[in-house]
């Protein structure tokens, strides 16, 4: 295990009814306040009206953006640069999943800096304040709610891009699991498969001696797929929700990873796939993941073994390492489609015609991946392995 030094600010009211921590948390600012939220679902179950009444009877005068996209755009975020430079604004609150979260540390970011918000997700501009900003989680899903990292696309030129800066935490996150009953059936399942996901990007890593780490991370795993097929019975289930409304916010906040870094190359590839084909970041991770895994097996049988054991149960009874650890792969593929994930790029109608594109995409910032290198031509096998 390597030496780490861990941080994480964000204060975390979890819970039924919590969303009345807002007043409370929305003392520390001043009074004119930039909501953010998505395409409208907030409107439809309720939290739009209950994040309005604690707004108002603390006082504060809101202006609305609203329209993140999902897989948000770096346009979106521009505009609500220019609303916190021409209003004055003292605070953000994103209320949403990911992409309204991760358009809001962007918004945060570039009101402070004249360099564009492009340049930010780039990384040519330096990060050096940020507005402060907090969350209403309303989905399950990417841990954004409690990280500094933000994922944006800029769709003119097909490119989606992680950036990140230890000034975009969120000050505080509010999650009611009562507010994701109202998630549909498939952001639920990619949901599930991102924070999943995440687990799996830490599992896969270099360093010696990380028993702890490892046993948590196979916990979540198994706690994660313990709950979800009670949450896609029955999506009121409030206790149900609430463990994986918890465990993906556990799975990405630098809890889970301490002392080692996880590999990362399969959210990369992924984000090059939604660069191009504007698809669900957890519907990309269910396809890719598994041929991933196929492909670099061989790096470390030990350790596919090792997770084939102890998460996926899988019988060693006359079975070679490597059968194991292979045996381990098709138990988890075949979880993630008994839950309704997708299992080939197909699904979205992408097909060869487009592998060039998407290649170049994920090899834009050069080689990637800390458990193994992945090349151009390690792209486009895994590709040409999910079509
Ligand atoms: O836009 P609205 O109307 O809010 O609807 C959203 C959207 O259509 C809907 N939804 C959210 N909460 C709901 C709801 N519908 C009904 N009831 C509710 N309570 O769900 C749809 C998807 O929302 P989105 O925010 O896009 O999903 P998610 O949370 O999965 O975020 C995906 C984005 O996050 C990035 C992904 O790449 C993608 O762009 N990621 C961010 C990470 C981070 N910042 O740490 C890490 C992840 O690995 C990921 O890359
Ligand atoms: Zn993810």
């Amino acid at each position: 295990m390597e030496n780490f030094t861990y941080y994480n600010p964000t204060r975390l009211h979890f819970g039924k009814g919590q969303i009345l921590k807002l007043e409370q948390e929305l003392t520390h600012y001043g009074k004119n306040v930039l909501l953010v939220y998505g395409s409208g679902s907030i409107f439809k179950n309720g939290v739009y009206d209950d994040v309005y009444k604690v707004l108002s009877d603390a006082g504060a005068n809101i202006v609305e953006l609203g329209g993140v996209e999902p897989n948000p755009r770096v346009d979106t975020a521009e505009k609500g640069i220019r609303i916190c430079r021409d209003t004055s604004i003292d605070f953000i609150l994103a209320v949403g999943g990911g992409s309204v979260i991760d358009c809001v540390k962007l918004i945060a970011a570039g009101a402070k800096t004249d360099a564009t918000a492009w340049d930010i997700v780039t990384r040519k501009a330096k990060v050096r304040d940020a507005l402060p900003f907090g969350v209403v989680l309303t989905l399950a899903a990417t841990g954004s709610e409690m990280n500094s990292g933000s994922v944006i696309t800029n769709w003119e030129t097909k490119e989606k891009y992680g950036w990140g800066s230890s000034k975009t935490f969120p000050q505080f996150a509010i999650l009611d699991p009562a507010y994701t009953f109202s998630v549909p059936k498939d952001q639920t399942i990619y949901g599930i498969v991102d924070s999943m996901s995440h687990v799996l990007e830490h599992y896969f890593h270099e360093a010696d001696h990380t028993e702890f780490q490892d046993r948590m991370c196979e916990g979540l795993l198994l706690t994660i797929m313990e709950a979800a097929p009670d949450v896609l019975k029955n999506p009121e289930n409030y206790d149900a929700r609430a463990t994986l409304m918890y465990g993906s916010t556990m799975a990405l906040n630098g809890m889970l990873n301490m002392g080692y870094r996880g590999d990362w190359a399969t959210h990369n590839l992924e984000h090059a796939v939604s660069a191009v084909h504007d698809i669900p970041h957890g519907g990309g991770l269910a396809i890719l993941f598994p041929r991933w895994m196929r492909h670099y097996v061989h790096e470390d049988v030990q350790r596919f073994r090792k997770l084939a054991t102890r998460v996926f149960n899988v019988n060693t009874t006359g079975l070679s390492d490597l059968e194991v650890a292979m045996k381990g792969i098709e138990t988890l593929e075949a979880f993630w489609e008994s839950i309704g994930a997708p299992t080939h790029l197909a699904t979205y109608q992408i097909d060869d015609s487009t592998l060039n594109i998407i290649v170049d995409r994920a090899m834009r910032q050069g080689d990637f991946g800390n458990f193994a290198t992945v090349t151009a031509s390690d792209a486009e096998a895994i590709f040409k392995a999910a079509l």
